[in-house]
C-alpha cells in the first residue's frame, strides 16, 4: 500500500515539474509565473481541485513518442474566487511552449463543457506557441473544438481570458470569442501572424510589441479590455472583475453587503456642470460618486475614452454603466465608442446586468472619416443592443442630448424604464447655434438678428421642461440626489419582466 501510494506522489510531484527546473527559471527570469503559480494567485488558497493531471499526448511523429510530460501543456480544474465556483485552465510554457496538442485541447474542452453544466464561468489563462506543430492538423481540430465550445458558451457563462505570454496563430481566437480578455503589459502579445511574416508579406517592419502588445490592443485594436503591469496585479484584478459578475445567466447579480448609505447626497454635483455648455467636466466624477464606496471597474478604459463602460454596485448589487464622457471629443458618439458601448450593453444584458446611463452627448461626431468607416452600421449597433435589452435600464441626462445621440442613449422610446434629467439637461434636435443657421440661413448677415434668435431657441429648447412636458422624462431631479434616486429606481424594477416574439436569433448589423 505504502508503495502505491509513494507511486501517486511521485507522478504528482513529476507533473507539478512541468517541462522542468530549467524551463521553469526561465520563465521566471521573464517575469512570468508559472502555470501553477498564476492559479494560486486567481484561486482562493486550497480551493483548486485539478482534472487530468496525468494525461498525456498521442503524437507518434518527430520523436513526439519517446517523451511524455504529464499534463501535456496546460493545467484544468476549477477551484473558488471569494467562495464562487470557477472553472480554469493554465497554459504551461514550460510544457513544449503551452502549445495546443489534441490531448490538452481535449483537457480545455472537458472544463469548458463542466462549466457550462454546472453554471459557473471559466476563466483561461493563455501562454502558448500555438498549435502543436508536430501534430498538425490534429492540432487544427483541438482549437476548433474550443472554439465551438466557446461560441457554445458564450451568454450563458460569463468566459474570461488573461493573456500571460505569447498568443499566436489560432491561440487568439479562442480568447476573441470570451467574454473579456486582459493583457500583462510587456510580456504578452496576441497577433495572427507575427512579426516575420509581416515584413515577409507586407514589407513592414514592426516589432512584436508594436504589432500585438498590450498598449497595441487596448488603445488601438480593442481586442483586449484592459491590461496590467505583471502578472500579479492581472490576476487579482481578475478576482475584483469576477465580484461583479454574476456565475451565470439566469443566477442573477452577486448580491454582497454594502456600508455605503443609498440616500447619501452629493451636494457637490449641483455645481458639476459648468456654467459654459462647451466646457467639458470628468463624468468619471459622477459614476464614482453615485457608486457604493467608489467602486468602479472600468471595461475598455483606453479605448474610444469619448464613452466609460463598466461595472459599479447599488445597494450591493452589480449595474452596468454606460457614460459619455465630455473631456473626449465632448463625448460625441463616434464609430469607436459606439462598438464599445453596444459590446458592453449586450454582455450586461444577456446576464441579468440592469443598465445605467448617463448622456451628455453632442452628436455623432461628424466627417469622411467617420462616415467612409461605417458609423451609421456602428451606431446602429448601440442603438440595436440597447433597444433588444430587457434588463432594468434608468437613465440619466445631466446635459445635452442632441439628435441621433439622443435616441440611442437609451431613451424612453427605446426601452428606458426610468429617465430623469438634471435642470441643466438641454434635450433639443440639434445645438442651438446649428438650429438657428439652418432655418434662419438668409438672416445670417444679420449677426444681431442671429444672436437674438440664438438666444431664443437656446430659452425654449436647451432645457429638459420640453422633453418633461411631452412624458419623455419621467422626472427633473436633483443632481445631489442622483444616488438615492437612482438606487430607488433600480429598486423598484426588481420585477421587471418583459416577453418578445419568437425568433430564432436577432440580426444585429455586424
Ligand atoms: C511545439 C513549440 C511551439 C509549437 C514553441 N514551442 N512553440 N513546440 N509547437 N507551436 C517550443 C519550442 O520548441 C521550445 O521548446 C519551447 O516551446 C519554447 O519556445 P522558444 O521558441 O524557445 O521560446 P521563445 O523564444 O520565448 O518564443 C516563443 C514563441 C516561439 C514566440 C511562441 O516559440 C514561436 O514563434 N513558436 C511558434 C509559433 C507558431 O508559429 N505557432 C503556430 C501558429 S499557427 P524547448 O524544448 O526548446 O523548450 C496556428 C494555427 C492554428 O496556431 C489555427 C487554428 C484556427
Amino acid at each position: 500500500m505504502q508503495d502505491i501510494i509513494q507511486e501517486l506522489e511521485d507522478r504528482r510531484a513529476a507533473a507539478r515539474m512541468g517541462g522542468g527546473e530549467r524551463r521553469i527559471d526561465a520563465q521566471h527570469k521573464k517575469g512570468k509565473l508559472t502555470a501553477r503559480e498564476r492559479l494560486d494567485v486567481l484561486l482562493d488558497e486550497g480551493s483548486f481541485e485539478e482534472f487530468d493531471m496525468f494525461v498525456t499526448h498521442k503524437c507518434q511523429d518527430f520523436g513526439m513518442d519517446a517523451e511524455h510530460i504529464p499534463g501535456d501543456g496546460v493545467i484544468t480544474g476549477w477551484g473558488t474566487i471569494n467562495g464562487r465556483v470557477t472553472y480554469v485552465y493554465s497554459q504551461d510554457f514550460t510544457v513544449y511552449g503551452g502549445s495546443l496538442s489534441e490531448t490538452h485541447a481535449k483537457k480545455i474542452c472537458k472544463v469548458q463543457e463542466m462549466a457550462m453544466r454546472n453554471g459557473a464561468p471559466i476563466i483561461g489563462i493563455n501562454d502558448s506557441g500555438g498549435a502543436r506543430i508536430q501534430e498538425g492538423v490534429a492540432s487544427l481540430a483541438g482549437y476548433t473544438s474550443v472554439f465551438q465550445n466557446n461560441i457554445k458558451a458564450s451568454g450563458v457563462i460569463p468566459q474570461i481570458s488573461v493573456i500571460m505570454g505569447p498568443c499566436a496563430g489560432g491561440a487568439v481566437y479562442s480568447p476573441a470569442l470570451t467574454d473579456f480578455v486582459f493583457m500583462v503589459r510587456d510580456s504578452s502579445y496576441m497577433f495572427l501572424t507575427g512579426p516575420d511574416v509581416v515584413k515577409t508579406v507586407t514589407n513592414e517592419v514592426v516589432t512584436a510589441e508594436e504589432l500585438g502588445g498590450a498598449k497595441t490592443h487596448t488603445a488601438k485594436s480593442s481586442v483586449a479590455d484592459g491590461s496590467f503591469e505583471n502578472d500579479i496585479d492581472a490576476l487579482m484584478e481578475v478576482r475584483r472583475l469576477f465580484d461583479f459578475l454574476p456565475l451565470n445567466n439566469q443566477a442573477g447579480c452577486p448580491e454582497r453587503p454594502f456600508f455605503d448609505d443609498p440616500k447619501r447626497k452629493e451636494p457637490s454635483l449641483d455645481t458639476i456642470i459648468p456654467s459654459n455648455a462647451n466646457t467639458p467636466y470628468d463624468m468619471k466624477e459622477l459614476v464614482l460618486k453615485l457608486s457604493d464606496e467608489s467602486d468602479f471597474y472600468e471595461i475598455q478604459e483606453d479605448f474610444a475614452k469619448n464613452i466609460l463602460t463598466g461595472f459599479i454596485r447599488l445597494e450591493g448589487s452589480t449595474v452596468g454603466v454606460i457614460a459619455n464622457q465630455p473631456m473626449v471629443l465632448a463625448g460625441c458618439l463616434d464609430i469607436n465608442a459606439s462598438r464599445k458601448a453596444a459590446r458592453f450593453v449586450r454582455f450586461c444584458d444577456a446576464f441579468d446586468i440592469p443598465l445605467l446611463t448617463l448622456v451628455d452627448v453632442p452628436g455623432f461626431l461628424p466627417g469622411t472619416a467617420q462616415e467612409y468607416g461605417g458609423v451609421i452600421k456602428h451606431g446602429a449597433k448601440l442603438l440595436y443592443a440597447y433597444g433588444e435589452a430587457t434588463v432594468p435600464r434608468v437613465t440619466v441626462i445631466t446635459r445635452k442630448a442632441y439628435g441621433g445621440a439622443y435616441c440611442v442613449m437609451s431613451p424612453k422610446h427605446l426601452g428606458g424604464d426610468i429617465n430623469y434629467a438634471w435642470p441643466t439637461a438641454e434635450i433639443a434636435v440639434m445645438g442651438a447655434k446649428g438650429a438657428v443657421e439652418i432655418l434662419h440661413r438668409s438672416d445670417l448677415g444679420d449677426a444681431e438678428k442671429i444672436a437674438a434668435l440664438t438666444q431664443d431657441y437656446e430659452d425654449r429648447f436647451a432645457n429638459p421642461f420640453v422633453a418633461a412636458e411631452n412624458g419623455f422624462i419621467d422626472e427633473v431631479i436633483m443632481p445631489q440626489n442622483t444616488r438615492m434616486r437612482v438606487a430607488r429606481a433600480f429598486a423598484s424594477l426588481k420585477g421587471k419582466e418583459v416577453t418578445t416574439p419568437w425568433r430564432k436569433h436577432d440580426n444585429l448589423p455586424l
